[in-house]
């Protein structure tokens, strides 16, 4: 009882010094500070969050989101990953589709919280997916594996949780596949693909 009231005082001495060695990642390319983190898919669902599935919707809940196509292109199913992040889909689209996936889709993703960074089994986290409410929400979206490792609600009794920095990095976990052109070419295979163009024509 009496070492209660200064268990926050123990805290509050020891919080800043050991959050200070690393509060936040080096050199991102982009920062967004305080979203709020929710879930909307879950590759390997079913039986492992029960209390989780029962609240989005039953079992089965993540299937067409885990199975469907991705603003990046392959599906978090196809990938076999939980690591996917979804971000502001305007932002993601701003320059076009083509750039989106030789530019933004792939990147590392780091989600910290008060100078803490949130890891999970089967990271890093990258940049895979456009959210559309996050385009007016201060928002990203995450699978049920990462919500659980970054907020602790194994019961998912918050379906969101505030307070999160995020940071898109400067490399790469995965890469899209570029839109195909054929003037992305090597200079060898140039005039063979002339050639196939004109013959096309
Ligand atoms: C989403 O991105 C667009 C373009 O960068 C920006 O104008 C908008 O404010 C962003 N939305 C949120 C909620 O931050
Ligand atoms: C974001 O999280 C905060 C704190 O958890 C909450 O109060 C707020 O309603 C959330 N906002 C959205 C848009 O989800």
């Amino acid at each position: 009882m009496l070492l209660l009231p200064l268990l926050p005082l123990a805290l509050a001495v020891l919080g800043p010094a050991s959050a200070s060695a690393s509060a936040s990642p080096s050199s991102p390319l982009f920062t967004f500070p305080n979203l709020n983190v929710t879930y909307y898919y879950d590759v390997a669902d079913f039986p492992y969050h029960p209390a989780c599935d029962a609240a989005a919707g039953g079992p089965g809940w993540a299937q067409p989101t885990n199975e469907g196509s991705t603003a990046c292109g392959p599906s978090v199913k196809d990938l076999d990953t939980n690591a996917v992040v979804a971000m502001n889909v305007t932002w993601l689209n701003q320059n076009g589709y083509a750039a989106r996936l030789t530019d933004l889709c792939g990147r590392e993703v780091q989600i910290w919280k008060e100078g803490k960074q949130v890891t999970m089994k089967g990271g890093p986290f990258f940049l895979w997916e456009g959210c559309q409410a996050c385009a007016t929400l201060p928002r990203i979206d995450v699978s049920l594996n990462a919500y659980i490792a970054a907020t602790g609600d194994k019961e998912c009794f918050r379906g969101t949780v505030g307070g999160f920095d995020v940071f898109v990095m400067d490399n790469f976990v995965r890469r899209a596949r570029a839109a195909k052109t054929l003037l992305n070419v090597p200079a060898l295979a140039a005039g063979f693909t002339l050639a196939l163009t004109l013959a096309l024509v």
